[in-house]
């Protein structure tokens, strides 16, 4: 079995996530956006992750613009976010990105990290606009990835772990 894996990391837990499956997999690693579809046909196996992003997982477009060339092949998605993992929430991101032919496509997650210095000054203006808006809130009110924004503050945090990919290993190698 040969396969590929990937990628579309901005602060690099995706990536992270991305070299540990190349290492157990042997799969080379490949950012999204400098993948080509004709280079891809040569694999059995496409996995495809991202961090997400107001909801959304990023780089997924390629596999949407691309479903049909993929066909016959084994494909798999992971996505990084900040939020812990909870079942209704993950289903919402599912369900929200897995659309347009990607439905049947397994999807994992692996919880990603998180920086505040790190982030450009768009993403921590963004954040910093939402934890204004998500204050006015009750509590009891917050979603699963604002309970997170509003936990997390100005701390750095880096959750991810070598664990969460063992689902989406034994989903590959089966
Ligand atoms: C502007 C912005 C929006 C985000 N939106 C979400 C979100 O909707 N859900 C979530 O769980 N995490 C969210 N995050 C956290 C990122 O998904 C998390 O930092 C992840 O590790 C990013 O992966 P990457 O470093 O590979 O890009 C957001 C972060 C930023 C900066």
């Amino acid at each position: 079995m040969n396969g590929v894996i990937l990628y579309q990391s901005k602060y690099g837990a995706a990536k992270k996530y991305a070299d540990w499956l190349s290492e157990e997999l042997d799969f080379p690693c490949v950012e999204t956006k400098k993948a080509r579809i004709s280079e891809l046909i040569s694999f059995d196996t496409v996995i495809l992750g991202g961090g997400i992003y107001a909801s959304g997982i990023t780089g997924l477009s390629f596999l949407k613009k691309n479903i049909d060339s993929l066909k016959g092949k084994k494909i798999a998605v992971f996505c990084c976010g900040a939020s812990p993992y909870d079942e209704d929430a993950f289903k919402e991101i599912v369900k929200h990105n897995m659309k347009d032919g990607l439905e049947d496509i397994p999807v994992f997650y692996c919880r990603g990290s998180w920086n505040m210095e790190k982030m450009s000054i768009t993403d921590r203006t963004l954040c910093n606009m939402l934890r204004k808006a998500v204050s006015k809130k009750d509590p009891s009110e917050y979603e699963i990835w604002e309970k997170a924004l509003m936990a997390v503050g100005d701390d750095k945090c880096d959750w991810t772990d070598k664990e969460y990919l063992k689902p989406l290993v034994e989903f590959i190698n089966k």
